[in-house]
């Protein structure tokens, strides 16, 4: 099989690791990558679905798979199953209709309301329609939250703690486009009180294969405090994700968001990422992302004993049932390095070393370049350690000390990623 990957994060670089694993691999192209993906594939830098298209014809890719939920808002799957010539290349990623799971959060509380799917209420507000939203904000408890209707690079999402802010956050939101057209709509839910997980799955439209679920750890400071980010660092499995839990999440939640897609003909293809809160053992869906999750996949991956590809074969044909994932009890945990500062202002281009120095680890670059021969920073998360162990507290020690030996000047990491579940 000849494929292409789309992407450039440590979600990419995880993918990327699998993909390089399977027997079934060919040749193994990635678009752009980054330094730490060139041991997987060659990197190349294509911009735009045609120069995307015109390399596939010529390098007879049977295989695209999109990392990032951009290009499959845009339509690029729509793009390839409509270009003559692309139309046999099995897209890892839905289409533009069902990737509006994640692209438009009014869209997706919809779909889960018309199917019985728990989530928190809500209701969904425009410029027009402010006044509603402040009655409807007086009717519910604080802490408020609110929500652009649109992709907002995860900054969309506002908790505001009183009333008064919550409706100042809705006007800015709504009439001084705060987050441009992203939040020319508003959702505005319940707050829900538990603790967060995320479960995936890929699935062919029809039948569908679990992933280990994870925990990631979005903000910035250590006891989940300051801004949030991309993530600083993830585990899986996650120990209140017991049986019964899962159970509750395929039944209620998984089953019925894939014969939901099925019912309105919205064919899907490829993976779902289930954001989940469990309230007093009961999951509720915070949201959909319509593709693998960062800094989860990382650890998600980590745990894959199975061929990736063989799995992405069978989707085409929907014969993903015939599908035996293979994960490894180990734990996984891994920890972001960050440029200080990070997620506001920082500095770039700060010489890496050590890379090469960890040992039992994989190293998973974010935001990286090449630079006169050596790997610099080039972002604000920059490198992902993961590490495999027994138990949570030997993987998450395997990391920390990796992670010592990786330098950068102002480098920055959460010293607490799964210590909440120890
Ligand atoms: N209804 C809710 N109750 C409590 N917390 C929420 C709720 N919705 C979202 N959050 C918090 O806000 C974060 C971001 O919301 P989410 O819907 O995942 O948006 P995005 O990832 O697109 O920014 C969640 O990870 C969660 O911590
Ligand atoms: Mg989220």
């Amino acid at each position: 099989m000849n494929i292409l990957l789309l992407g450039s994060g440590g979600r990419e670089s995880a993918l990327a690791r699998v993909i390089a694993k399977s027997s079934l691999t060919e040749n193994f192209f990635i678009s752009p990558g980054n330094p730490g993906m060139e041991q997987y594939g060659k990197c190349i830098e294509l911009k735009g679905f045609e120069n995307m298209g015109n390399f596939c014809m010529q390098n007879r890719i049977d295989m695209l798979v999109v990392g990032p939920e951009q290009p499959l808002v845009d339509g690029i799957s729509d793009f390839f199953a409509g270009t003559k010539g692309l139309k046999n290349i099995v897209v890892i990623g839905p289409n533009k209709t069902a990737a509006q799971l994640e692209g438009s959060k009014d869209f997706s509380k919809q779909f889960m309301q018309r199917h019985d799917i728990p989530t928190a209420r809500y209701q969904t507000f425009n410029a027009k329609t402010v006044e509603q939203g402040k009655k409807f904000l007086q009717t519910l408890n604080p802490p408020y939250v609110l929500k652009a209707d649109g992709l907002a690079a995860g900054k969309g999402v506002v908790i505001a703690q009183n009333l008064d802010q919550a409706k100042k956050e809705l006007e800015e939101m709504l009439l001084d486009a705060k987050f441009g057209q992203a939040s020319s709509q508003v959702v505005i839910e319940e707050y829900l009180n538990g603790i967060e997980c995320s479960v995936f799955v890929l699935t062919d439209g029809k039948n569908y294969v679990l992933l280990p679920e994870a925990k990631d750890y979005k903000r910035a400071g250590e006891g989940d405090t300051g801004l949030n980010t991309g993530g600083m660092g993830s585990i899986s499995p996650v120990k209140f994700c017991t049986e019964e839990f899962l159970n509750k999440v395929k039944t209620r939640i998984i089953d019925r968001t894939i014969q939901g897609l099925q019912k309105e003909n919205i064919h899907y293809q490829g993976f779902i990422f289930f954001g989940l809160m469990n309230v007093e053992g009961n999951p509720y869906v915070i949201e959909y992302n319509v593709r693998m999750g960062d800094p989860e996949s990382e650890s998600v991956f980590a745990r894959f004993d199975s061929d990736i590809v063989k799995a992405f074969s069978l989707i085409k044909e929907q014969r993903l049932n015939e599908y035996q994932i293979k994960i490894s009890p180990q734990t996984a945990a891994t920890v972001m390095l960050c440029s200080g500062g990070y997620p506001q202002e920082y500095e770039k281009g700060k010489v890496i070393n050590g890379l090469d120095s960890t040992e039992d680890a994989i190293v998973y670059h974010a935001g990286t370049k090449n630079e006169n021969g050596k790997t610099v920073t080039a972002g604000g998360r920059v490198i992902a350690v993961t590490c495999l162990s027994d138990g949570l507290q030997a993987a998450l020690d395997k990391c920390y000390r990796n992670i010592g030996k990786i330098s950068f000047d102002n480098k920055y990491f959460r010293k607490d990623i799964g210590k909440d579940l120890l």
